[in-house]
């Protein structure tokens, strides 16, 4: 049985006040561990306030993106030993985002992920395909591509330590959330692609989630379908109601 994660990226939004707000309203409804992992990836300037309020509790913390060099002169740019400084768990790596708007590759993606399991951090590793792959029919080879370049040379017991997002680019932030049918399909056809590299006894239990327009009211279908252990939610996780909503129908 796999414990679902319902992570919240945060993006570039909330001040510190907002963020430890949010935190101390999560850390208030939901107290005790559950059968849900519950994170937040705040912005970089939040993620030590955010963690004073959550060290206590059974929420995970996250950082939205890292650089693969442990030091040196790479301004702008953030560590690993600084992310578990500041009490980071988890590190989102590869979100569309960072991959289109500032140019990230599978190469780079790799040698982040590589340098995140080495200090123990644990990948939320994101890969989907554009409007533009899915209409030519090549959206599986792109994920599958995405998925072989990401885990060049990282062992097999490395990658049991990656959670994997699903995150079709035409569904964030659009409203169009795949259908559950469509992201089941998918999710069915990464864990197949990890099969090749773990077994299906062990990629049976990788927890891949699923994000793009995710809301309470799409959350059920969703997580009613057998290979959506999850969901990253972006703009629906900004909103303390929502995203306790999502929550407890994870919870299910
Ligand atoms: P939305 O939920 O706003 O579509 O964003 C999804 C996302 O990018 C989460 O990482």
């Amino acid at each position: 049985m796999i414990n679902p994660i319902i992570a919240a990226n945060w993006k570039m939004h909330k001040t510190i006040p907002e963020a430890v707000k949010f935190a101390k309203q999560l850390k208030k409804e939901f107290p005790e561990p559950g059968d849900v992992d519950i994170v937040v990836a705040p912005p970089f300037t939040a993620l030590r306030p955010v963690m004073e309020v959550l060290k206590d509790s059974p929420i995970h913390i996250s950082a939205q993106n890292m650089h693969w060099e442990e030091k040196g002169a790479y301004t702008g740019e953030i560590s690993t030993a600084m992310l578990v400084d500041a009490g980071c768990e988890f590190v989102i790596i590869g979100h569309s985002e960072r991959r289109t708007l500032f140019g990230e590759t599978d190469g780079m993606l790799n040698r982040k992920i590589r340098a995140a399991l080495k200090s123990g951090l644990k990948p939320i590793f994101c890969i989907g395909e554009t409007l533009e792959d899915r209409e030519s029919g090549t959206a599986f080879e792109v994920i599958q591509k995405q998925i072989k370049e990401g885990l060049n040379n990282i062992t097999s017991d490395d990658i049991k330590q990656i959670a994997f997002a699903y995150e079709p680019v035409w569904a964030i932030g659009t409203g169009k959330t795949a259908t559950p049918l469509q992201a089941q399909e998918a999710h069915r056809f990464i864990r197949e692609t990890i099969a090749t590299d773990l077994g299906y006894a062990h990629a049976s239990k990788t927890v891949i989630i699923y994000g793009g327009s995710v809301n309470p009211e799409n959350t059920g279908s969703l997580m009613d379908q057998p290979d959506i252990n999850g969901a990253l939610v972006g703009g629906a996780g900004l909103d303390f109601e929502s995203f306790a909503g999502i929550i407890k129908i994870s919870k299910r």
